[in-house]
């Protein structure tokens, strides 16, 4: 297959290319120059056109140009381009060039309002307690409310709405993944208690979206990207279902 990346020279585009190119074209997007082959070098919130040039053929798009920062001071004046307007542009030049597959690189964040309720909130904080891990209500994706927390948590919502609308009204194969936590360096837990839930090594990002690109019978759904973690909150066993995807860490395995 003909796979577009874009925010393929970032930290999860990077081992996801390095992984998907075994056994697929691959080509990428991004600012930040690289001597990875098939890249172009452009700013997705600048021109729909020139995103749909390079889209010319792909049978998927793997969205992950963001930026990623969560911090409470990050708002609007950071926020805007790069996962608004790249993220509207990104998906009407997959409409636009017949594109059949979308992945969007979502967050957790869009529902991080739940960590502040009982006994989720107990669990991020590293209080376990009296909490059986077997028996806690997973958050899930479809049919549960989104409670996002920031700017940031309502820009990845935005993209998982035009993700359903493409879906529902277009047509369009689309997986919104909510992606936990991935340390651009280390690939270990933080020193957060929160880590101990939202932890995902590299590694397991890169075959958890190989998998969502080569997966048989998309439609539209939300899916939670983490490693095979003990301690849950979301319903990452769903995805790992749906997925036929095998996560090989374990945030426990580094406390
Ligand atoms: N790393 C995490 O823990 C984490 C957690 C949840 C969600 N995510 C999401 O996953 C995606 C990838 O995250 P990452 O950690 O690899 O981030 P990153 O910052 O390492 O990579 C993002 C890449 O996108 C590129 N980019 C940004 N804006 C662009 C634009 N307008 N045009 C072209 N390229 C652009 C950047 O140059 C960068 O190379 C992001 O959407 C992020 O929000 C990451």
């Amino acid at each position: 297959m003909k796979i577009m990346i874009t925010g393929i020279n970032g930290a999860i585009g990077n081992v996801v290319a390095n992984l998907m190119s075994k056994d697929h074209e691959v080509h990428g997007i991004d600012v930040i120059k690289s001597d990875r082959p098939n890249t172009t070098y452009i700013d997705l919130a600048d021109s729909v056109d020139d995103v749909s040039k390079a889209f010319e053929g792909m049978d998927a798009v793997l969205h992950l140009a963001a930026d990623p920062r969560h911090d409470p001071w990050i708002g609007w004046k950071e926020l805007m381009r790069p996962n608004m307007i790249a993220t509207a542009n990104v998906y009407s030049a997959a409409h636009k060039t017949g594109v059949r597959r979308f992945i969007f690189g979502g967050s957790m964040r869009v529902v991080a309002g739940y960590e502040s309720d009982e006994p989720y909130a107990s669990i991020i904080n590293g209080n376990y307690d009296g909490i059986d891990k077997n028996k806690i209500e997973l958050i899930k994706g479809i049919g549960q409310d989104t409670r996002p927390n920031n700017e940031y948590a309502t820009s990845k919502i935005f993209g998982e709405n035009l993700g359903r609308y493409f879906h529902e009204f277009e047509d369009m194969e689309v997986l919104c993944v909510r992606i936990g936590s991935l340390k651009h360096g280390s690939d270990r837990p933080g020193h957060d208690s929160r880590s101990w839930v939202a932890f995902m090594s590299l590694r397991d990002a890169a075959s958890y979206f190989k998998s969502c690109i080569e997966k048989k019978d998309v439609g539209y759904d939300i899916l939670y990207a983490a490693s095979d973690n003990d301690w849950k909150i979301y319903d990452t066993p769903y995805a790992y279902k749906y997925l036929n995807f095998q996560p090989a860490d374990n945030a426990e395995n580094y406390r």
